[in-house]
C-alpha cells in the first residue's frame, strides 16, 4: 500500500493525477493498486470489498466444488487395492531443491510471510506478490521430481494411492502420480480475481500487470494464501475417511485447516510419518520414520510391500 497521502501519491505518480481526489492514505493505496493491476479504481474497490466482506461473514469457500479434481471422485474406489492417502508438504520437495517455509533455512527466516503469501499482502502490494510468485514459478521450471515423488507414483501399481498435497509445485504429477488433490492450489495456474473457478494453465510464464482472465478481470496466482479459505477441504476429508493407510511426508502440520485433516482418519488406520524433525506430531498410532523424504520413502516402500499388500495386489 502506498504510505503517503493522496496528494503525495499524485505527485509520485503524476500520470495518475486522479489520485488527488482520494482523501485518505488508504484510498490513495487503493488507487495505486488499481493502477498496478491496470483496472479502474471502482472495479478494484468492488473486488476488495467483496473479499473483505466475505472474510467478515466467515468464508463462503465451499462455493466452488469445480476446483475438486473430478478424476479423484470417479476413481476413488478401487476394491482390489488398499487405499493409501498420502498427505505431503514442502519437505518432500526439499531434496529437489525447493526450500520449505518453516524451520532452519526456511523461506520465512528470510522474508515476511504476510507480505508475500497472505491475502492482506495481495491487497496491500499486488506487485510484490506477483513478483514473488513469478520467481517461484520460474524456479520450478528448472527443478525435477526426486526419488520420493517417484516412489509414490510407483506405489500406484500395488495400492490405490491418492495424494493430498499442500504443495503448489507440480512435482508429484511430473513424477507420474495420477490421483492428486492440490489443497493450496497450483503455481503453474492462474485465476480471475473475481471468479475463482476461472482457472487457466500458465505453465512457467509470468503474470504481468494488466494480464486479464477470460472474464476481463485481472489474473492472480492460483494459490491459496494465508487468510483465504481452502475450498477443497471437504473433498480431502472424504479421502481421509476412506483411507486404509495414511502416509504423512514433509509437513510441519502447522498450517490449518489442512493439518486438521488428520483427525478424520479412522481409529484402526496406521499412520506413517516421514520427517527428519522428531517433534512435529504425536499420536500413539503413529509410526515415525525420522528421515528425509527419499530415504524414508525407500524404507516405507519396502515395509508396505512386505506387510500391506492384499492377495489381489501382489505382483
Ligand atoms: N514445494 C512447495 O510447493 C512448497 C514449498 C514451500 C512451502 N509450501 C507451502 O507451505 C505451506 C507450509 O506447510 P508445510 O507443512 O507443507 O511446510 P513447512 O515448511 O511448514 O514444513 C516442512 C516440513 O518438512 C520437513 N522437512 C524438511 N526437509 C525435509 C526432507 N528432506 N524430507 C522430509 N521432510 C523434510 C520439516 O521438518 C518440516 O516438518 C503449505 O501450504 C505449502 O503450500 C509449498
Amino acid at each position: 500500500m502506498f504510505e503517503g497521502t493522496a496528494i503525495e501519491a499524485s505527485k509520485a505518480f503524476p500520470q495518475y493525477d486522479w489520485f488527488a481526489s482520494f482523501e485518505t492514505k488508504e484510498a490513495a493505496g487503493i488507487a495505486r493498486n488499481a493502477m498496478i493491476l491496470d483496472i479502474p479504481v471502482e472495479t478494484y474497490k468492488l473486488i476488495r470489498n467483496r473479499f473483505l466482506d466475505k472474510d467478515k461473514k466467515g468464508s463462503n469457500c465451499l462455493q466452488k466444488t469445480e476446483l475438486f479434481n473430478e478424476t479423484i471422485q470417479k476413481q476413488t474406489k478401487m476394491k482390489d487395492k488398499k487405499k493409501i492417502v498420502v498427505f505431503s508438504g514442502a519437505g518432500i520437495s526439499t531434496e529437489s531443491g525447493i526450500e520449505t517455509y518453516r524451520g532452519a533455512g526456511g523461506v520465512w527466516e528470510k522474508m515476511d510471510a504476510m507480505k508475500v503469501a497472505s491475502y492482506e499482502g495481495w491487497y496491500n502490494n499486488p506487485e510484490l506478490m506477483q513478483k514473488y510468485h513469478n520467481e517461484r514459478r520460474k524456479q520450478l521450471e528448472r527443478i525435477m521430481p526426486n526419488e520420493a515423488h517417484y516412489i509414490l507414483a510407483e506405489l500406484e501399481q500395488y495400492f490405490d494411492v491418492v495424494i493430498v498435497t499442500q504443495n503448489v509445485d507440480n512435482l508429484h504429477e511430473r513424477a507420474g502420480s495420477t490421483k492428486l488433490l492440490h489443497l493450496h492450489g497450483e503455481i503453474t495456474k492462474a485465476r480471475s480475481v473475481v471468479h475463482s473457478d476461472l482457472v487457466i494453465d500458465i505453465g512457467y510464464n509470468e503474470i504481468n500487470p494488466g494480464d486479464k482472465a477470460p472474464d476481463g478481470y485481472p489474473l492472480r496466482p492460483h494459490v491459496v494464501w494465508f487468510g483465504e479459505c481452502v475450498p477443497s477441504i471437504p473433498m480431502a476429508i472424504d479421502l481421509f475417511l476412506e483411507a486404509e493407510i495414511v502416509v504423512v511426508v514433509g509437513t510441519s502440520l502447522q498450517v490449518y485447516p489442512a493439518a486438521g485433516l488428520l483427525k478424520y482418519i479412522k481409529p484402526d488406520v496406521p499412520i506413517y510419518i516421514i520427517d527428519p524433525d522428531k517433534s512435529n506430531y504425536q499420536d500413539k498410532r503413529i509410526i515415525k520414520i525420522t528421515e528425509k523424504a527419499i530415504v524414508g520413502m525407500r524404507m516405507l516402500r519396502k515395509f508396505l510391500l512386505e506387510n500391506h499388500l492384499t492377495n489381489k495386489s501382489k505382483p
